[in-house]
């Protein structure tokens, strides 16, 4: 299976490295709007414009399934991509809706969705959870953690202070939906900022529990071959790929 990731930018790759582990499909190509990242920040028919225009970049693949590994876009855009796409598309809200109902079956635990701004003022997560009877959610927009990620910054001072900042007045959650394509590069750092006892929902593992379940894989691919592209310098985000997928 050919399949295709759309990120706002270089995040999306968190997603991808699931999907590499897991050797699900034989060619990814990626494709992260870097010119225009981020996305968190716009509105909705900004987000939904910039997501229908890469669509059509997708378009020019034969590809069999688009993934949008963006939290943003998988809030706002789902529904018209789908409507538009002559292929499958699946975004990373449903899956980590499930993700969540699979892992936590107390519904008065307290759960956390943290995203960019955009994700939370969606409540894209908070529904879904509410119609599933969860009763004790909090969200909270934590946009600086973006570029926080992107400078690299996965431990230390800066990071620590912007947890605090965020996080201090909040009571101790017993799961946290990492709801940003950038997250899990964070996720340790947030795991022990909260002494280890909460549950992390992640983008890219609950896609991958999602895909296992709704499709067939008969075949796993030792070597998958992926694609990437990009707005704006490419290179960088190859220069990126190889960091955080390969640890080069
Ligand atoms: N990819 C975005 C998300 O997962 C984060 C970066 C952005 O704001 O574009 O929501």
């Amino acid at each position: 299976m050919k399949i295709g990731v759309f990120d706002s930018g270089v995040g999306g790759l968190t997603v991808v490295k699931s999907l590499l582990e897991h050797k699900l499909f034989e060619e990814i190509i990626y494709y992260g709007d870097t010119a225009r990242v981020p996305y968190g920040i716009k509105d909705k028919n900004t987000i939904i414009r910039y997501s229908l225009e890469a669509l059509e970049f997708f378009k020019n693949f034969d590809i069999d399934l688009l993934i949008i590994a963006c939290n943003t876009v998988s809030a706002y855009s789902l529904e018209e991509m789908k409507e538009a796409a002559p292929f499958d598309v699946i975004g990373v809200v449903e899956p980590g809706v499930l993700a969540l109902k699979n892992t936590i079956k107390n519904k008065d635990a307290n759960i956390l969705i943290i995203g960019t701004k955009a994700t939370i003022n969606s409540k894209a997560y908070e529904k879904p959870l509410l119609s599933n009877q969860y009763t004790n959610i909090s969200a909270k927009a934590t946009s600086l953690f973006v570029p926080i990620v992107e400078e690299a910054l996965y431990e230390g001072e800066v990071l620590q202070s912007t947890m605090k900042f965020y996080f201090n007045k909040l009571e101790h959650p017993d799961a946290i939906i990492l709801g940003c394509t950038h997250f899990p590069l964070i996720s340790q750092a947030i795991a022990d900022y909260f002494h280890g006892n909460c549950t992390l929902i992640h983008s890219g593992e609950a896609i991958v529990e999602y895909l296992e379940h709704h499709y067939s894989f008969k075949k796993r691919f030792k070597n998958t071959e992926l694609k990437l592209f990009a707005s704006e310098n490419p290179e960088a985000l190859r220069s990126t790929a190889k960091k955080w997928l390969y640890n080069l």
